[in-house]
């Protein structure tokens, strides 16, 4: 989606803000006048009152050149945020997105240039549609809409603003793409070669295969993609934006590309959802695009695990004991708790090989994350007070939220084996979100850390939220685009 501004409208469907009680904004007050008052004749045959979510369309007014107009509602006027106003654009934009419309005309009235942004970032948002392999959509079912015009006072500073948001969109867009993309085409080999490719942003990429992986002792990885007939790979991203010498932040990521459980199989029913078992490491993918894209002033490096988890006579076993590249044991007691054994060995090389400022990972870790906070917040597990609460307020920023849950010795107990150091399964069903978050800690070394379970989030088949398409949300880019502006940058 094109995504413009401009002071005045163009388009040939207009959108302008009312807000409670149907109150009607400068600009609608001003497209009223020249309509002969369809506005206000239209909200009084409906039921709009101006609410956030709300909108009503007036097609083939006359005494403009539009072919239609949106009245989309705030809420009360004194109390619009940046996330509103993303909205109200996801919403208008989904609406009109194969309607016929060719441009639209979305007017920010009396908002600053940051919320003329956002209202691109949402518009942006909105426009994602994963077509790719649909060769029979007739041509009125694909989109029409192919530019969106903000309308805002301040062209200069909206644009400029927009120069740092419009990446963070390309960002999640491509995380989307990855989390959509089907498992026999988006395997571990396909998936490093995609990562390569942000290279033309200025980003360094090291692939390690498994030759290299076996070298530095990483047992636990290598372990979980040993029955697939595809490499696992280790994808190293660089973006080099801040000053020399400073320590980087960085961010790891869960790359199973089709988790069937292995050995420990799971059930037929809803597998198919498990292409998405990638989301963690997307996020850092598409992360690592966006900061490069608006050319953020930090160090950051991204690392992300990509294997596949398959039954087949190599797999591993429940009962197989590895070793992770820590040099810690870990007795594999299911074959389907496989992401933290991804995990334990992309922590460690991370915090090994840059000794990083902090490190982050993100996973669709667990099916109980589901079950403690539902599909409305990624639950987060950290050693430091600090970086959750950044991290937590930057969820509140973005509309990505989190919640942040317990670990501590006191559940230790349940991941102990008798065999060997540790186990890769809790007993029994409870909290098993907060023992997957206790086994990645005995990974991490004193370096403040969170862990980011998106199990929930990350995947949503039904996703209310207009911004989202169905399925690969690509959560955690927005969150962690907001988390390293407001803190780390400069
Ligand atoms: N990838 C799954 C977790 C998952 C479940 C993600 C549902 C998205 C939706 C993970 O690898 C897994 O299978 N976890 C098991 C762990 C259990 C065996 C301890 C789970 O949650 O059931
Ligand atoms: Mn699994
Ligand atoms: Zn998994």
């Amino acid at each position: 989606m094109k995504i413009s501004f401009a002071p005045a409208p163009s388009g040939d469907a207009i959108a302008v803000p009312a807000f409670a009680d149907a109150e009607l904004s400068e600009a609608a007050k001003a497209l009223d006048g020249s309509t002969g008052g369809a506005l206000t004749k239209a909200i009084k045959a409906s039921r709009f009152e101006g609410g956030a979510g709300e909108t009503l369309e007036i097609a083939g007014p006359s005494g403009v050149d539009a072919s239609r107009i949106v009245i989309f509602g705030l809420g009360k006027a004194g109390e619009v945020t940046e996330n509103g106003l993303e909205k109200a654009a996801a919403t208008v934009v989904k609406g009109l997105l194969t309607s016929g419309a060719k441009k639209l005309s979305f007017t920010v009235d009396g908002q600053d240039a940051e919320c003329a942004a956002r209202a691109g970032l949402g518009a942006s948002l909105a426009a994602y549609r994963f077509d790719k392999y649909r060769t029979k959509l007739t041509d009125n079912k694909k989109p029409s809409l192919a530019e969106v015009e903000i309308v805002s006072g301040d062209v200069d500073a909206a644009s400029a603003a927009w120069n740092t948001w419009g990446p963070v969109a390309e960002g999640a867009q491509l995380a989307r793409d990855l989390v959509m993309e089907a498992p026999n085409i988006l395997g571990p080999e396909e998936y490093a070669r995609r990562c390569k490719e942000l290279t033309a942003l200025g980003i360094e990429v090291e692939v390690l295969g498994e030759k290299e992986m076996k070298k530095l002792g990483m047992g636990a990885l290598l372990g979980v993609g040993q029955g697939s007939v595809q490499e696992s790979q280790l994808v190293i991203m660089k973006w080099n934006g801040g000053n020399k010498g400073d320590q980087p932040l960085c961010f790891v990521g869960k790359g199973v590309t089709f988790d069937t459980g292995g050995i420990s199989l799971k059930p037929g029913a809803g597998m198919d959802e498990m292409k998405g078992d990638m989301g963690g490491s997307a996020a850092v993918v598409g992360l690592m695009k966006a900061l490069a894209g608006r050319k953020a002033k930090a160090n950051v490096v991204g690392v992300v695990g990509l294997v596949e988890n398959m039954p087949d006579g190599n797999a591993q076993r429940p009962g197989d004991i590895v070793t992770s590249m820590s040099g810690q044991t870990i007795e594999v007691l299911n074959t389907d708790a496989e992401g933290r054994l991804v995990l334990a060995d992309a922590l460690w090389y991370a915090q090994k090989e840059f000794d990083p400022k902090f490190i982050i990972d993100l996973a669709t870790l667990t099916g109980a994350i589901l079950i403690s906070l539902g599909q409305e917040h990624a639950g987060i597990f950290s050693n430091n007070d600090e970086l959750a609460d950044n991290l937590f307020s930057a969820g509140k920023a973005s509309d990505e939220t989190v919640w942040r849950l317990p670990i501590g010795p006191e559940y230790d107990a349940q991941i102990n084996s008798p065999v060997a150091d540790m186990k890769n399964l809790g007993e029994g069903r409870n909290a098993g979100s907060i023992t997957a978050a206790q086994f990645l800690q005995r990974f991490v070394n004193d370096k403040p850390w969170v862990h980011i379970d998106i199990a929930g989030v990350g995947m949503n088949a039904k996703s209310k939220d207009p911004r989202q398409p169905l399925f690969g949300t690509g959560f955690g880019v927005r969150l962690l685009d907001r988390l390293v502006r407001d803190n780390y940058e400069g």
